[in-house]
């Protein structure tokens, strides 16, 4: 498995624009092969990235679910659904993306989803780098659909509700004996400057020294003009943020 990199938070707080701009910088570094891993019910890390994605893996779990009853050549489940999940990939310029889809429904897919989890562990073999833009609610985390992770990324908007889930994510992993590699965090987009009761706040919740990654322009024109956010100049100061987490979590030099 290649190294996973996991970014979370509240909603809104800039998770898929993040995920987005760490992809771009890592296709930029050629350090490896680099897998986008949507996993948002939101969906729209593929256009952030300037890709659109038509299936999802949870269309391939029901799928999976309904047609392995009648399997060509008594084809075994798990194989059929990693084909399916490679069929799923969005082959891209120096990366790949793999929507994840909502979250199963009401009933029991815990078989389904055990293969499934194998499977993406299995694809996830083929990338140095595995970049998770992961809901607020961690689901995926929790039920441990993203595996271990190494760099977990958790980011806040200048509020005390931004902290309190950046604090839940920690509390999460700690309870799941989930093992996170290194912990980064970061207010995003504070207006000017950021109120010193905020930075106290975060420290008293555990979370790590913060870095800022500021309001960009760019990325608001990026919006306004509906074009994807990767496209971002060198000059941005997203861009520049985001790569200074990743240099201080080592992923980046
Ligand atoms: N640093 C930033 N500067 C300007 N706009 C931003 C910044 N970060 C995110 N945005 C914009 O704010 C909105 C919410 O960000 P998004 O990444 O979708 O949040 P999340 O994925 O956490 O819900 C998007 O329109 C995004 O382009
Ligand atoms: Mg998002």
């Amino acid at each position: 498995m290649g190294q996973t990199i996991a970014v979370t938070g509240k909603g809104g707080v800039g998770k898929t624009a993040t995920a987005a701009l760490i992809v771009r910088l890592l296709v930029e570094a050629k350090q490896g092969a680099v897998l986008a891993v949507d996993a948002d019910p939101n969906l729209n890390l593929d256009a952030a990235l300037g890709l659109k994605a038509e299936e999802t893996v949870g269309d391939l779990r029901e799928e999976g679910l309904d047609r392995t009853a009648s399997l060509p050549g008594g084809m075994a489940k798990a194989e059929f659904l990693r084909m399916r999940i490679q069929q799923a990939l969005v082959e891209s310029k120096g990366f790949d993306l793999l929507v994840m889809g909502r979250p199963e429904g009401p009933g029991c897919y815990c078989f389904a989803n055990s293969i499934l989890r194998a499977c993406v562990d299995k694809i996830g073999k083929q990338y140095r780098y595995i970049v998770i833009d992961c809901e607020a609610g961690l689901e995926h985390l929790s039920r441990r659909t993203a595996g271990d992770v190494d760099v977990l990324i958790l980011l806040s908007d200048l509020s005390v509700r931004g902290l309190d889930t950046a604090a839940r994510v920690l509390e999460l992993v700690a309870e799941l004996d989930t093992k996170v590699g290194k912990t980064a965090f970061a207010f995003t987009r504070p207006a000017d400057g950021f109120p010193a009761e905020l930075q106290a706040a975060a420290k008293e919740r555990g979370l790590p020294e913060p870095h800022v990654i500021p309001e960009d322009p760019e990325l608001r024109d990026l919006d306004v003009q509906g074009k994807p956010l990767v496209e971002v100049s060198e000059e941005s100061q997203a861009l520049e943020a985001v790569r200074s987490i990743l240099r201080g979590v080592g992923v980046l030099k």
